[in-house]
């Protein structure tokens, strides 16, 4: 069984993404931190992520550790992966390992939950669950700003404010796998609901839809 969770950026997708994987007993892939490898690697080369050759390339020779970076959360390469993921090269050189991961889950678990941008939508259009997780931008950056204080990171909300908007144009307005909700997603606003009521709605969407499933 395959899992979609698709959003903007800082919607509560991931969290939401990680609590369903270990409640189901799924395996669980980011697929954000592909596209953050892929800009981090770009940079520690020297290059700048618009660079599209220098993209290509770093996607092509990605490797498992990679993704274990200690340096992809860091909101300019979280920038770049956006900038990144807009090479259409970029996006195929990815797309195998991802449907290759949900269709064949490591340690054999009987499902995966993906997170993403287009995962109901290109990497997995035939997943059998699919939500679309998003709040307002102005709450966005709020929860952000606050998780950057408290891991104790300079921030200043104006500035957070206008790097969501940024992603978020660049995110919706490329023509490559744009974000967009998927037909048959279930919308989760999370505007004015906490982790956990998202994740009450999540799973009872699920076990209504699938009975058969067991937390
Ligand atoms: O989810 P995130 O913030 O870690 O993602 C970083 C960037 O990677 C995001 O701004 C766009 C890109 N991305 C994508 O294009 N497709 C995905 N499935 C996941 C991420």
């Amino acid at each position: 069984m395959i899992i979609a969770v698709d959003g903007p950026a800082a919607a509560g997708k991931g969290t939401l993404a990680r609590r369903l994987a270990a409640e189901l007993g799924f395996a669980h892939l980011d697929t954000g931190r592909i596209y953050r490898a892929v800009a981090a690697k770009v940079l520690a080369a020297g290059r700048d992520t618009r660079d599209a050759a220098a993209a290509v390339r770093a996607a092509g020779s990605l490797k498992p550790e990679d993704l274990e970076r200690g340096d992809l959360r860091r909101e300019e390469v979280g920038q770049g992966a956006s900038v990144v993921a807009a090479v259409p090269e970029v996006r195929a050189a990815l797309l195998a390992f991802q449907r290759r991961f949900a269709e064949h889950p490591p340690g054999g678990q009987a499902g995966a939950v993906l997170d993403g941008r287009d995962i109901g939508t290109v990497v997995c259009p035939g997943a059998e669950v699919k939500f679309y997780v998003t709040a307002s931008p102005e709450i966005r950056a709020g929860r952000r700003h606050k998780e950057l204080l408290e891991g104790g990171e300079r921030s200043i909300y104006a500035r957070v404010l206008q790097e969501v908007r940024d992603r978020d144009a660049r995110d919706s307005g490329r023509e490559a796998a744009p974000l967009r909700p998927a037909e048959d997603a279930v919308v989760l606003d999370t505007t004015e609901m906490n982790a956990d009521a998202v994740l009450a709605t999540a799973l009872g969407h699920i076990l209504s839809r699938h009975p058969a499933i067991r937390p």
